[in-house]
């Protein structure tokens, strides 16, 4: 059995320097009279007047390749396919965009080269320069050893993912055959969390803000027929897909009873299901049972795949030695809900990624404990 880490991050070093140079968000820094290092990344963290508040504390997990193999080795990860964090480079002068993603697309694939077979990646794209310098580097991620695809958030060239002008870009991830890891950042504007909400840590958006995210993001690359437009095209949604899995029924049905889709022929030509099971591959970061066997339904059992999030959700204090839930949920919902059914759990926890993304083989695992 090998198990695979599809959603896995990492700040790397030339990406780290980038934040400790800034004093908006995204950033890092250190509150004194503490000398910890916090990151800032997330829409209104900055405002919070409570350090627990504001952002979280920023160490060697996050940007040190060797504390991710610790990390794969304490959990029986066998093989990682890691990507840049959010907010990647949205935030970037388009000036500077195309030069600063080959740096990191360079030093994210010379460090999966410093431990071969263990370690591959999502590239990042320069998503505030011209379309052209966006494609061009999608081709040149194409020839580089050990990236497998592009992770990108939702807000595409700033108007979201249904954005004509992102054609060509799905136009050369199709024709290089790389999937796109699709990856929440924004959430949801922050008034929807109410006057109360600094009271709840990070808890609503994170949650829910997250997986709503990717849910409307996806809703609205179907309904603007991107999947017709380019029927090989690959999307790995983070988070199961948000409520995607859940809601995929009423999607369709208020298609289907769309008046105005209906008069300007709009509608998609494929069904959601359809877009589901062969151009959708979901994780399984869904932290449940009910969720995961949602998730299987829908993409199919060969279409989701395990991961992690790490490093975020790390052990809360005087836990930090200890396996970490994030990760031990994960792997007791797949073992809850498949682990009668040994061919399912085995795909889901590595044999799919190994065969949708082209891992080779990594070394054998001794197993999860399944
Ligand atoms: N919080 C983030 O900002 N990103 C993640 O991937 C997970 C939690
Ligand atoms: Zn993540």
């Amino acid at each position: 059995m090998t198990i695979v880490d599809i959603h896995t991050h990492v700040y790397p070093p030339a990406y780290m320097d980038l934040l400790r140079s800034r004093d908006t968000v995204p950033y890092v820094r250190t509150f004194p009279p503490s000398t910890e290092e916090r990151l800032i990344i997330l829409p209104g963290e900055d405002s919070s007047n409570s350090s627990t508040a504001r952002g979280r504390p920023i160490g060697p997990e996050y940007y040190d390749f060797s504390y991710k193999i610790a990390f794969m080795d304490q959990h029986k990860i066998d093989i990682s396919v890691v990507s840049l964090a959010n907010p990647w480079l949205d935030f970037l002068p388009p000036s500077e965009a195309a030069e600063t993603a080959m740096l990191i697309n360079d030093d994210m694939d010379a460090s999966c080269g410093l431990y071969p077979g263990r370690l591959y990646a999502f590239g990042t794209l320069p998503l505030s320069a011209s379309v052209e310098e966006i494609t061009e580097e999608i081709r040149r991620l194409k020839g580089m050893p050990w990236i497998r695809g592009v992770v990108m958030g939702t807000s595409g060239l700033g108007n979201g993912l249904d954005d004509e002008r992102l054609n060509p870009v799905y136009e050369a991830l199709e024709e290089t055959g790389q999937t796109m890891f699709l990856h929440p950042h924004y959430g949801l504007p922050t008034e929807v969390y109410g006057p109360r909400a600094s009271e709840y840590g990070h808890v609503l958006p994170l949650a829910l803000g997250f997986p709503l995210e990717t849910t409307i993001a996806v809703a609205r690359l179907i309904l603007s027929g991107v999947f017709d437009k380019y029927p090989g095209l690959t999307l790995l949604l983070a988070h199961s897909g948000g409520t995607l899995p859940f809601l995929a029924g009423r999607l369709e049905s208020v298609i289907a009873h769309d008046a105005h889709l209906k008069d300007t022929n709009t509608a998609p030509k494929r069904s959601i299901w359809d877009v589901l099971s062969k151009n959708l591959i979901l994780d399984a970061v869904v932290y449940s049972s009910v969720g995961l066997k949602a998730a299987v339904d829908v993409a199919g059992a060969d279409r989701v795949l395990f991961g992690t999030d790490h490093p975020f959700f790390p052990p809360l204090e005087g836990e930090e030695d200890q396996p970490w839930l994030s990760v031990t949920t994960n792997y007791k919902a797949i073992n809850d809900s498949f682990g009668l059914e040994r061919g399912i759990a085995e795909g889901v926890l590595g044999d799919n990624a190994v065969r949708l993304l082209n891992l080779g083989f990594g070394r054998q695992s001794t197993g999860c404990g399944l």
